[in-house]
C-alpha cells in the first residue's frame, strides 16, 4: 500500500494542543489498523515568523505541496500584533490556501443534540441543525488587486481591497455545491449581494446558469447575503447547502458555527481542484482561532481539530467508514456528559483537552472494533 502523507501545521495558540490529539488518533490507526500514515510536521504563523521571519518557510510550503494532505491547527496572537503585515500570522494561511489552490472552504454547522442547549438560540431552533457552507477560498476581496493604502498627499489616505470574481471561479465553487447538495438534502442556496456589487449579479448569472447547464435536479435559491445571516439565526434548519463568496463566506460561517454551540466544535475542509488522477490538495482545519486567552492551559476543546482530522479521512483518503466512526465517537462522548469548558452544561463532566481526546479515542476505538 502507497503511504498516505500529512503535514501537520499546529501552529499558534491553542493549536498544538488540539493537534496533539488528533496525532493520539493517528498513532492508533497506524498502529492497530495499519493505516499507513506517514506525518511530517512544519511551522506557520506566529510560531514560523519567530523561528523564521515569515508566516511560513519556503521549505514547510514545498512540504504543504507535496504531502496528501495538511492537518493546520490556528494561527495568531497578541505577541505577533506589531509584525508586519506582509509576515502577520494569517499570511501563512492565506499563501497555503492560494499556492495550493484550495478554492473551495467546506464548513459544516453540526448541532449535536446534546449541544442543542448550549446554542445561543432556542434549542428547537438548531436541534438536529446539518447546514454545510460551501466558500469560495482563493477569490474575492481577500486576493483582488489592488489591495493597498495609498497616500493621497493632501493629509488624507485612502485603502483599497478589490473584490472580483471571474466566471470559471464561480462555475467551479458553484459545481462544488451541487455536487455535495446531491448526497444531502438536494437543496442549495446561493447568497451574494448584487443588488450593490457587480460581482454579485455576476455571481448571481453564473450560478443559475450553472445549475441550469448541470445540476437542474437541485433546488436552488437565491439570497442577499445579508438577507441569509438574517435567516441563519431566525430559521436556521432551512438550509441544506449555502455556497458563498469569500468574505460573506467568512462571516456567515462564523455566525453559523456559533448556532451550534461553541465555536470549538467545528471543522472545515479546503480543496482544490482534482487532478489527473482525481487526487486534490487539500488542508483541514478547525473554524474556531487560536484563543490565545486560553492557550497552554490543557482546557481547549480538541472537538473541532479532531472533526477536521475525520473529514480529512472522508475528502483525502476515502476512508469513510472511520470518517464516520470518529464523528459518531465524537457523539457518543458529547452523549455520556463529558464536556470540555466552552461547552460546560449542568450535570455534566468537565474535562481538559487531554481527557476529551483520550474519550474520543476510547470510543473510536470501541466503534472500530
Ligand atoms: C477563517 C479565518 C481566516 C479568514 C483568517 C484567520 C485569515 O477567519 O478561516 O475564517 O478570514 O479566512
Ligand atoms: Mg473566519
Amino acid at each position: 500500500m502507497t503511504a498516505r502523507t500529512l503535514l501537520l501545521l499546529p501552529g499558534d495558540g491553542i493549536g498544538p494542543e488540539a493537534m496533539a490529539e488528533v496525532r493520539k488518533i493517528i498513532a492508533y490507526m497506524n498502529a492497530e489498523r495499519g493505516a499507513g500514515f506517514e506525518t511530517d510536521e512544519g511551522l506557520v504563523g506566529g510560531s514560523a515568523y519567530d523561528a523564521h521571519g515569515a508566516a511560513i518557510s519556503e521549505g514547510d510550503m514545498k512540504k504543504a505541496l507535496a504531502a496528501d494532505a495538511v492537518l493546520f491547527g490556528a494561527v495568531g496572537g497578541p505577541k505577533w500584533d506589531a509584525v508586519p503585515y506582509e509576515v502577520r500570522p494569517e499570511a501563512g494561511l492565506l499563501r497555503l490556501r492560494k499556492d495550493l489552490k484550495l478554492f473551495a472552504n467546506l464548513r459544516p454547522a453540526i448541532c449535536y443534540p446534546a449541544l442543542a442547549s448550549a446554542s445561543s438560540l432556542k434549542p428547537e431552533l438548531v436541534e438536529g441543525l446539518d447546514i454545510l457552507i460551501v466558500r469560495e477560498l482563493t477569490g474575492g476581496v481577500y486576493f483582488g488587486e489592488p489591495k493597498e493604502i495609498i497616500d493621497l498627499g493632501n493629509g488624507q489616505k485612502r485603502g483599497i481591497d478589490t473584490q472580483v470574481y471571474d466566471t470559471y471561479e464561480i462555475e467551479r465553487i458553484a459545481g462544488v455545491a451541487f455536487e455535495l447538495a446531491r448526497t444531502r438534502q438536494n437543496r442549495v442556496c446561493s447568497m451574494e449581494k448584487r443588488n450593490v456589487m457587480k460581482s454579485g449579479v455576476l455571481w448571481n448569472q453564473v450560478v443559475t446558469e450553472t445549475h441550469k447547464r448541470s445540476y437542474s435536479d437541485v433546488q436552488l435559491e437565491h439570497m442577499l447575503a445579508d438577507a441569509g445571516g438574517m435567516q441563519l439565526v431566525r430559521a436556521p434548519k432551512q438550509f441544506d447547502v449555502i455556497v458563498t463568496d469569500n468574505l460573506f463566506g467568512d462571516m456567515l460561517s462564523d455566525v453559523a458555527a456559533m448556532l451550534t454551540g461553541s465555536l470549538g466544535m467545528l471543522p472545515s475542509a479546503s480543496l482544490g481542484a482534482p487532478d489527473a488522477k482525481g487526487q486534490r490538495k487539500a488542508l483541514y482545519e478547525p473554524v474556531h482561532g487560536s484563543a490565545p486567552d486560553i492557550a497552554g492551559k490543557g482546557i481547549a476543546n480538541p472537538i473541532a481539530m479532531i472533526a477536521s482530522f475525520a473529514m480529512c479521512l472522508r475528502y483525502s483518503f476515502n476512508m469513510v467508514a472511520d470518517a464516520d466512526n470518529l464523528e459518531k465517537a465524537i457523539a457518543e462522548v458529547l452523549d455520556s456528559g463529558i464536556r470540555t469548558g466552552d461547552i460546560m452544561a449542568e450535570g455534566c463532566r468537565k474535562v481538559g483537552t487531554a481527557e476529551m481526546g483520550d474519550a474520543i479515542l476510547a470510543a473510536f476505538r470501541k466503534l472500530s472494533a
